[in-house]
């Protein structure tokens, strides 16, 4: 559809879900500006009206697709065909500064919706005693003599839009937790809850953590998973402190980690 304005025509593209269901485009023609309502955006505030620094925006950009645009990497790829055709010089989006360089934010949006993960492993972790400490830090270095890239969160301090960010490459997630009032730390809980509703492309997830007696810490978790099409590899459970059998269980969890990482070739 399009209305002319006189010497101007807007012409008006359906991008539904980029993110309200009912999303609208408005392409200038004359001027080749395209204005993607939400679609592209970045939660910047900056006194330039356009990208000067790449670099800043993009990780603007990519806390932007990930906090809000992540669930709707479907409709983000139909909605990047339907732009496909269009010649486009400059975006304008809602939010953050215009691109006067579209193929940096395309290219950007194309590599984040792709199905392909990278050779990561997320670690959301929380500890009140130090023994789920002490276990994701035995297995982050089982993962970096491995090879693969780890990124730690400490969940009592962390930005919580940085762990939104590492979701929407990694190939895996593991939730740290000890068991608290049989269930989980409200912390890791959140986290789970967190992913579960951004749904990464992630394709492993497990669960380490400690426990004093008892209860279902791992099944809670795994539960807020759900929404992820992730294989669930056998989780680490220390009781208390962990000790030698947990370190090798921490190790071989890598072990399985690497295998899978294999299998997806994003790893030698
Ligand atoms: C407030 C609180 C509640 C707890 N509730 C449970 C529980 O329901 N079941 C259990 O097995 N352990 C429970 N524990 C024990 C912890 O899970 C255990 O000490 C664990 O090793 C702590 O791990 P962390 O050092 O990583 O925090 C509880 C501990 C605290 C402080």
């Amino acid at each position: 559809q399009t209305l002319s304005l006189g010497d101007k025509t807007l012409q008006f593209i359906y991008i539904p879900w980029v993110h309200w269901p009912e999303t609208l485009g408005t392409y200038l023609q004359e001027d080749k500006i395209f204005f993607p309502c939400d679609f592209f955006g970045s939660h910047l505030a900056t006194s330039s009206l356009f990208v000067d620094e790449e670099a800043v925006v993009y990780e603007a950009a990519k806390r932007y697709y990930a906090e809000i645009m992540m669930p709707f990497r479907g409709p983000i790829k139909k909605n990047l065909e339907k732009i496909k055709a269009l010649e486009i010089e400059m975006i304008a989006p809602s939010h953050g500064p215009v691109y006067d360089r579209p193929e940096f934010i395309i290219n950007a949006y194309k590599d984040w919706v792709s199905d392909r993960v990278k050779n990561e492993v997320v670690l959301p972790y929380v500890s009140m005693h130090d023994s789920t400490r002490k276990m994701v830090e035995h297995f982050a270095g089982a993962l970096i003599e491995r090879g693969i890239t780890v990124r730690q969160f400490k969940l009592s301090t962390t930005d919580i839009g940085k762990l939104a960010i590492s979701l929407v490459d990694a190939a895996t997630i593991v939730l740290g937790s000890p068991t608290v009032l049989t269930g989980a730390h409200p912390a890791a809980a959140y986290a789970a809850i967190l992913a579960n509703a951004l749904r990464p492309k992630t394709k492993f997830a497990s669960v380490i953590g400690s426990y004093g007696w008892g209860g279902r810490m791992v099944e809670q978790l795994t539960g807020l998973l759900s929404n992820l099409k992730v294989e669930l590899l056998e989780p680490v459970i220390a009781k208390g402190y962990p000790k030698d059998d947990d370190f090798t269980a921490l190790v071989k969890l890598a072990d399985q980690i690497l295998a899978g990482h294999r299998e997806l070739k994003i790893v030698n």
